[in-house]
């Protein structure tokens, strides 16, 4: 099994990941990073770690078909069975995840479908509600949906700063996006009617 981890950012959940590899925890051959920011902080984790990097930046492309393209003919040789969005900032087209269907998984930072999009954990503290949480899920041609493999919710207390529930969410996402991936690695997700359900587990 061959996992690309693609991030834009500061790659907590690709260090996360890494780490449970390195441990044994996920059964994975081979793992590279795809990154679209030249400067982000992914690339120093990944370096750390000995991780190769593929790094394509989106203002090198005259369009996202051709940065796509790009980022498909890069991961050519590392025969890539799976991909894990971790922070990745880009909307993939409805063709790029037809050819990788049912192979890119996603991690949220909240209960989807609510607050959708990139600002999910302010945007629930701002709401006021009393909970959110973390979610992950395969990815299809909507942005921030698909069939949900995880789903767990996080009170937001009285005392909660954005700060705080923000530490609380990526605590969270660190233990659940690993193990997703160790379901999916291991076969025991399967679809029936569009939704996830799992084999032994
Ligand atoms: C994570 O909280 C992830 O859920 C979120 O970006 C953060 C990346 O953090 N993703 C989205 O909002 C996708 N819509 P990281 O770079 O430290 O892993």
């Amino acid at each position: 099994m061959n996992l690309a981890v693609f991030a834009s950012g500061n790659g907590s959940n690709f260090e996360a990941i890494v780490k449970k590899i390195k441990k044994g925890e996920i059964k994975i051959n081979s793992v590279v990073l795809v990154c679209d920011q030249p400067g982000a902080f992914v690339i120093k984790r990944a370096l750390k770690h000995n991780i190769r990097v593929i790094l394509v930046s989106r203002r090198d492309f005259k369009n996202r078909d051709d940065f796509e393209t790009a980022i498909t003919e890069r991961l050519k040789n590392y025969r890539i069975n799976l991909i894990a969005l971790a922070g990745f900032m880009r909307v993939l087209s409805p063709a790029f995840v037809k050819k990788f269907k049912d192979r890119i998984i996603n991690i949220h930072p909240s209960l989807l479908p609510a607050f959708k999009g990139a600002c999910a954990i302010k945007d629930a503290y701002d709401s006021r509600c009393s909970s959110t949480g973390v979610t992950v899920h395969f990815v299809d041609k909507e942005v921030d949906h698909g069939p949900v493999i995880l789903q767990k919710e996080v009170k937001i207390d009285r005392a909660d700063s954005l700060a705080s529930l923000e530490k609380k969410i990526h605590l969270l996402e660190h233990k659940l996006y690993p193990q997703a991936l160790k379901l999916f690695i291991e076969g025991k997700i399967r679809f029936k009617k569009g939704r996830v359900c799992f084999i032994n587990f």
